[in-house]
């Protein structure tokens, strides 16, 4: 395609190293979408004949069938998925297929397929991401009055609900799918007509080809517009920031399917045996989730590196970017779509969590609320709950099973509607401060999630 200039062919072993046809023939309906775009332009704004323009067109769309049909062969003698487009259209009309490349380099070209792939993509990740929502919104609302322990550093601390746990999640991936609608903000932008990287002499209707390939913008400066690839990094971002809240999950989900919690049963379909010890069950995927994430972060990692110090505009280096920004599509993608089904199949055993709720001491604080509110210093108070849990430490007891002589000796303001006041699932509900785990809170927010999901456009039905 440079045959000019040159004189000998490429080296095989430069040809190899140079072509990234293996990498981005995934994009070649995006890439024959932008150029029956500028296609049609050109011809619109007379730079080819009617004519020609409509040659190229329908030649472009026979070559999509063709590739859609397996009758084509990409090569890496054309190098990379526009090369090899052109190089069909060409064989399947001749010279006129020549004239497509006009008032374009592949440095727009190549930025344009990538945001029109990752556009199409960002539609597909968001309602996955608003259905992994929903599943855990449902999974919630059948779980209000399930109590279970909450944990800071891993010991029980405080009673909660099932609901209001998944619930944390659920704000976890909101902000996940906010982050999401900002990155395609920045990726609707139309670069073609920044040419190499200094435009072009002939007279482009950008906004043309931005309207047709739906794009709502089109970029500010040629240089920028073939070296700018913060929408990749963007994209990454979000990514990793989405794989890290479901590590988090999976690792409790591990934690929780284990005997010594109990908390949870996976359903057959979404767990796997082991090849010589009959009674396992294990939580493969979750694990595979958790250890992807650091896929995706190395994915980051690699598009930041490849961009740093990089001069403007274009550089060959640029061509890296797709590797780990599809294999951050990629597993992402893989990741929502087996952590719905794993959840809303799975089995949570709410015996297991209300006495894990029951032991461990997790209405102290409510104890110590109980004598705060009788008007002793929370400081005083937490004291003589901290010596209350020693005695019964020592008995092997838990605060419920202290008979009211005792807890007398402990403070005087102890009476008898303490048990009532103590039991785990009055400690929750009477925790109604917005964002509480009361369950007519968490039922509101229930509500508040939903209305949300509508107005996001997520179609329970698709
Ligand atoms: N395959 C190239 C890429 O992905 C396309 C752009 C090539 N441009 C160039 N001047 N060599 O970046």
């Amino acid at each position: 395609m440079w045959s000019g200039r040159f004189t000998k062919k490429s080296d095989r072993l430069t040809e190899e190293f140079n072509a990234s046809i293996g990498v981005d023939s995934r994009m070649y309906r995006q890439d024959i979408a932008g150029s029956i775009a500028h296609a049609a332009m050109l011809a619109q704004q007379g730079i080819i004949t009617p004519q020609e323009g409509e040659q190229i067109v329908k030649g472009l769309q026979e070559v999509l069938e063709d590739i859609e049909a397996g009758r084509l062969e990409f090569t890496i003698e054309a190098e990379d998925i526009h090369m090899n487009v052109e190089t069909f259209l060409t064989q399947k009309i001749g010279d006129v297929g020549k004239k497509l490349h006009t008032a374009r380099s592949r440095n727009d070209q190549v930025a344009l397929d990538v945001r029109l792939y990752l556009r199409d993509e960002i539609g597909q990740i968001k309602q996955l991401l608003l259905e992994l929502i929903a599943v855990l919104c449902d999974l919630a609302a059948q779980h209000t009055g399930t109590i279970m322990p909450g944990y800071t550093h891993l010991q029980r601390a405080q009673p909660i609900t099932l609901a209001h746990h998944l619930l944390a999640y659920v704000e976890m991936l909101r902000r996940d799918s906010e982050r999401l609608e900002d990155c395609s903000k920045r990726v609707d932008v139309m670069p073609l007509g920044s040419g190499a990287l200094a435009g072009t002499g002939f007279p482009l209707d950008r906004e043309m080809v931005a309207r047709q390939l739906g794009f709502s913008q089109i970029t500010r400066n040629s240089l920028d517009g073939v070296s700018d690839r913060d929408y990749a990094i963007e994209f990454a971002s979000f990514a990793s920031i989405l794989m890290m809240h479901l590590s988090r999950f999976s690792e409790e989900l591990i934690l929780w399917s284990s005997s010594e919690f109990g908390f949870v049963e996976l359903d057959d379909a979404f767990a796997t045996g082991s090849s010589i010890m009959p009674q396992k069950k294990n939580p493969d995927l979750a694990e595979l989730v958790r250890g992807k994430t650091g896929r995706v972060y190395g994915d980051l990692v690699t598009l930041l590196t490849i961009m740093k110090s990089l001069p403007l505009a274009y550089n060959k280096d640029m061509q890296e970017d797709k590797e780990p920004l599809f294999d951050a599509i990629d597993t992402v993608k893989a990741s929502l779509m087996v952590f719905a089904p794993m959840l809303k199949t799975a089995r949570f055993n709410t015996r297991s969590m209300a006495q894990a709720a029951q032991g461990g001491f997790t209405n102290a604080t409510d104890l110590a609320d109980y004598l705060a509110a009788k008007g002793l210093p929370f400081r005083d108070a937490h004291e003589v709950v901290g010596k209350a849990v020693l005695y019964c430490l020592e008995k092997g007891i838990s605060l419920q099973d202290v008979d009211l002589a005792t807890y007398k000796t402990f403070s005087p303001l102890i009476e008898e509607d303490i048990y009532e006041f103590i039991d785990v699932a009055r400690c929750v509900a009477r925790r109604r401060v917005p964002g509480g785990p009361a369950p007519e809170m968490v039922s509101q927010a229930i509500s508040e999630i939903q209305e949300w999901l509508r107005r996001m456009g997520y179609d329970a039905d698709k």
